[in-house]
């Protein structure tokens, strides 16, 4: 297994990944959902501001996951980690930890002080990730489960409390992802 920037790639390879990962394990519509979210992330979001990484095995895509930045009234440097895919026959073989941890790394090496994402704490958990509340650090866009927001720092400093809104992407901008 190979890990790598997904500009290396092609845009259609990635976002086939994405439309088939989704819709096997959530169904047809949700496939289509994440499939234009993650077109939708690479034609509209500034480099500087977009970092995906991509496993493969023998040249073909087989996992990839998002990091776009996220944005506060104060100048901190964060990133959300969304949305992540493993290729259905490629799952549970730690392959989506390992590509979590290579993009954690890459964020570290640009002094990023704190990623964030939204999902599932058993799982997220696993690669450093702890669950935070709204009144610490807000979301972006209205959580329909606040209890998938988490954080973890890339300094070895302690969460901290961070004042006002954050501001994600503009692919990420609309309610129907959160
Ligand atoms: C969720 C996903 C990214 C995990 O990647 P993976 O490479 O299959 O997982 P790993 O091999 O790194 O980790 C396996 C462990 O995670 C657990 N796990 C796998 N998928 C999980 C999920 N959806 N929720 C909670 N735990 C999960 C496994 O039970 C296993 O736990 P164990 O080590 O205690 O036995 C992958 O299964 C996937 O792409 N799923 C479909 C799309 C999706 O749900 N994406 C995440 C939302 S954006």
């Amino acid at each position: 297994m190979k890990l790598d920037l997904h500009t290396n790639y092609s845009a259609d390879e990635i976002q086939r990944l994405f439309t088939e990962v989704f819709s096997e394990s959530e169904g047809e519509e949700e496939g289509k959902l994440i499939g234009g979210l993650v077109d939708s992330l690479m034609a509209t979001t500034r480099d500087e501001d977009l970092i995906g990484c991509v496993a493969t095995d023998k040249n073909e895509v087989i996992g990839c996951i998002f990091f776009s930045r996220l944005s506060f009234n104060t100048p901190i440097d964060a990133f959300i980690m969304a949305p992540v895919a493993i290729r259905t026959d490629s799952q549970n073989k730690g392959i989506g930890q390992e590509l979590i941890n290579f993009g954690l790394g890459l964020l570290k090496e640009k002094d990023v002080t704190l990623a964030f994402t939204y999902g599932d704490p058993n799982y997220y958990s696993k690669v450093g990730f702890q669950c935070i509340t709204e009144s610490t650090i807000k979301a972006p866009v209205t959580l329909s489960q606040p209890e998938g927001w988490l954080c973890q720092t890339l300094d070895g400093n302690a969460i901290q409390a961070i004042d006002g809104q954050s501001k994600c992407v503009e692919a990420f901008n609309d309610p129907k992802y959160w």
